[in-house]
């Protein structure tokens, strides 16, 4: 066969998905019509935290068009959303917990049918206090989850009198993932006792386990396919393991197909969210800017169900010092439980609430010592043969000092540092730099869901049918996995379709998550691929055939070209004890330069520039990996910039696009997305992965410009005019107003 000496990988090959999604003719979940199907709909509950003294659905049982109004008890299986630990109800039983749980279900022959059925259900409740503020619920004792880690010796580090100590307390908001597409399912009889569950999901393995668990019937029974997904964000990650039981219910009781797309504002009401956070930090140097000790109080506002804050607590945890050199580490950091909506999975995962604090830290640091932002981090980068705080030895792939370079040489950091400072006009420019590492993959709390598999079979035609475990939400999965389907099999790319995820075609893949479905997808069918190769050599030999003429070959020889590939990564270890070990197997890293406009006399920002650098190992395909971080700073803009929830009772008040406000493409400034290749030996290619970190140390550079452009600190974010103009009034009404 001739070497086609394909270099695939590394290039800009355009995305199959796009021409559908552009054209309108990919089909979403709200966009299938299965002959007969019911509207499902949700009751409810009104209250934070409330116990339900009478639940009658007697009545919305009797109006014709309705098919089913179920409870907690008319679930078959068990009433419980497998996840970490075992609190979350597909149905409120006896109490509900917080604002917008569901507490029946209804399907009807018609939406204004479902409608009615909602209405006419009786429900009285018993109102009961509700916690709504992490701090109270701290002191409650309602802690889900509580980690630490424990390196070297804080206290007599920060006793010793000849250190630098900056210190400070930080409140990050809710954000809301804002996928266009709301969350959506629709269940399916299969006519043989289960049911099929299609849908708008990252995870599909994990909807699979809640039906299962909600039909009480075998995993195989309860398939689950993915529809083109409109956005995740880790938005759909944990979240739709609720509608997905749900519907499943409902499909399983009325024997008919039953639709349940939420709409905007229930989605907004009761999905998950980044959870709120406060930090407060220590940060002890020497004079020259050496780090010596870090001390860290993390708290998260959980919400009223665990889903997955034990994980995400954790990884802020581990990470919450940053990517630098610091002998002396403690970390306490506990999730509470609260009467709101349940928290969960968002693109960097723990680490945005973390790494603003940590950063914000680094900032203060730097101007204390009279140092550069830039140079003290440099100072401290960790490098090959390093150490993180949890006493993980890194000896490949680091890249963080090149990034750092790189962001510095794009900005042109120091003459524009010198240069903005002096601005003399109300409106005013700064210039500010964050930086960020992020463990790729499942870790040491998830390593049980590490394996993916895939499945590759070659048509007679030569089109090659991929299958993977992980999915499609707008990230460039398709394209990145075809393209290493391609580069593996040596066929041309144009030959390879990835299809729909479908439980029932491959193996429990674990989660699209953790920014892991480039190197865990990617090595199971290079694995996969390895064995087609295997079998086609022998029959082709030297012979100089076409990948299509090869191919026709084998097909004549009776050689079957299709395999299953297993990707399971290599052992780390932890102690959750102590918070020593190997967190993660494997991190990128990140930093952003971040340059602002602030009006002093509104208190209005406008972002610039941000020049956003990472190191991701070898990308695979460069035009995804580009809107990968664009994409990424935006929404760090918004976080930083725009973006908060107003709560009332434990009600969300602004749950439409037109109250809660996202950056649009005018706010967008100019991003320079800067990709740095240190490549990773188990990686596909050296491939590391690159989802999250773009979204991460966003928030940190741009209150740091604000800073260098105004002289106010602010330690909450977002930066919205009221809150930079309070700042500015308490400086000018302060002893010393002056500029850094
Ligand atoms: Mo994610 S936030 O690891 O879907």
């Amino acid at each position: 066969m001739e070497d086609t000496g394909t270099t695939v990988v590394g290039e800009r090959v355009r995305r199959p998905d796009a021409p559908d999604k552009v054209k309108g003719t990919a089909l979403y979940i709200d966009d299938l019509a299965l002959s007969g199907s019911l509207w499902g709909a949700v009751l409810r509950s009104p209250h934070a935290h409330a116990r339900i003294t009478r639940l009658d659905v007697a009545r919305a049982r009797t109006i014709p068009g309705v098919r089913a109004v179920l409870t907690a008890r008319d679930i078959p299986g068990r009433n419980l959303i497998p996840m970490i630990q075992s609190d979350w109800p597909v149905l409120a039983a006896e109490f509900v917990r917080h604002v917008g749980e569901a507490v029946a279900l209804v399907a009807a022959e018609s939406r204004d049918l479902a409608a009615e059925a909602l209405r006419t259900i009786a429900v009285e409740y018993e109102r009961l206090p509700a916690l709504l503020d992490m701090e109270e619920a701290l002191r409650a004792g309602e802690v889900m989850a509580h980690w630490k880690v424990r390196r070297g010796d804080v206290q007599s580090a920060l006793g010793r009198g000849d250190l630098v100590v900056v210190e400070g307390t930080y409140r990050t908001p809710y954000q809301e993932h804002a996928y266009i597409e709301p969350n959506g399912m629709i269940g399916v009889p299969d006519g043989r006792g289960g049911v099929i569950v299609y849908g708008s999901m990252q995870c599909p393995f994990y909807v699979q386990k809640a039906v299962a668990s909600a039909l009480g019937c075998d995993l195989a029974r309860a398939r689950v396919v993915q529809t083109v997904t409109g956005g995740g964000f880790g938005g759909k990650e944990d979240a739709p393991s609720a509608p997905g039981a749900q519907v499943a219910l409902l499909a399983h009781a009325t024997g008919r197909p039953v639709r349940l797309i939420l709409s905007r504002e229930e989605d907004m009401a009761v999905m998950s969210k980044r959870h709120p956070g406060r930090v407060r930090m220590r940060t002890a140097a020497t004079r020259d800017g050496e780090l010596v000790a870090v001390e860290v109080d993390y708290l998260l506002d959980g919400g009223a169900y665990a889903t997955l804050s034990p994980v995400v607590l954790f990884r802020g945890t581990v990470h919450a010092c940053g990517p630098y050199r610091i002998p002396n580490a403690r970390v306490e950091s506990r999730v509470v439980r609260t009467h709101k909506v349940p928290c969960g999975a968002f693109r960097g995962f723990g680490e945005p609430q973390v790494v603003f604090a940590c950063e914000s830290q680094m900032d203060r640091l730097a101007e204390r010592l009279g140092m550069d932002p830039l140079m003290l981090r440099l100072k401290n980068a960790l490098g090959e043969g390093d150490e993180t705080i949890t006493g993980h030895k890194l000896t490949s792939s680091v890249g963080f000092r090149d990034v750092l370079d790189r962001v510095a040489a794009s900005s042109d950091w120091s003459r524009k540092r010198a240069e903005y400072a002096r601005d003399a006009g109300p409106v005013r420019r700064g210039i500010g730099l964050a930086a960020c590492y992020y463990g790729v993959g499942l870790g040491a709390l998830g390593k049980h869901l590490n394996p993916a598999g895939a499945s590759l079979v070659v048509a007679g035609d030569g089109s090659v049918t991929v299958a993977v475990g992980t999915t499609e939400i707008g990230q460039g999965m398709i394209t990145v996995l075809s393209q290493i389907a391609a580069e593996a099999l040596g066929c041309p790319v144009e030959l390879v379709h990835v299809v729909e995820p479908d439980t029932s075609r491959v193996p429990d893949s674990g989660p699209t998550v953790a920014s892991r479905t480039t190197v865990m997808s990617g090595n199971a069918i290079r694995d996969a691929a390895a064995k087609i190769r295997a079998a086609m050599e022998p029959v082709i030999a030297d012979s100089g055939l076409s990948w299509r003429e090869a191919v026709a070959l084998c097909a004549q020889k009776q050689v079957g070209l299709a395999a299953h590939g297993w990707a399971v990564p290599p052992a780390i270890t932890f102690d959750l004890e102590t918070g020593q070990g190997e967190a993660y197997m494997y991190y990128t890293f990140s930093a952003n330069v971040v340059e602002v406009e602030v009006d002093t006399e509104t208190g209005e920002t406008r972002a610039l520039a941000v020049h956003s650098g990472h190191d991701t190992g070898k990308v695979i395909n460069p035009t995804t990996g580009e809107g990968q971080v664009e994409g990424g700073v935006v929404q760090g803009l918004g976080y930083a910039l725009v973006e908060e929830h107003a709560l009332k009772d434990g009600r969300i008040l602004n749950d439409q696009f037109s109250t809660y406000i996202i950056p649009t493409p005018l706010d967008v400034p100019e991003i320079r997305p800067i990709l740095v290749e240190h490549p990773y030996a188990w990686g596909p290619y050296g491939a590391k992965g690159l989802g999250e970190t773009p979204v991460i140390a966003v928030a940190p550079a741009v209150t740091a410009a604000i800073h260098h452009a105004a002289g106010i600190r602010l330690d909450e974010i977002p930066a919205t005019p009221e809150r930079v103009w309070a700042a500015l009034q308490a400086k000018n009404a302060g002893p010393t107003a002056s500029r850094p």
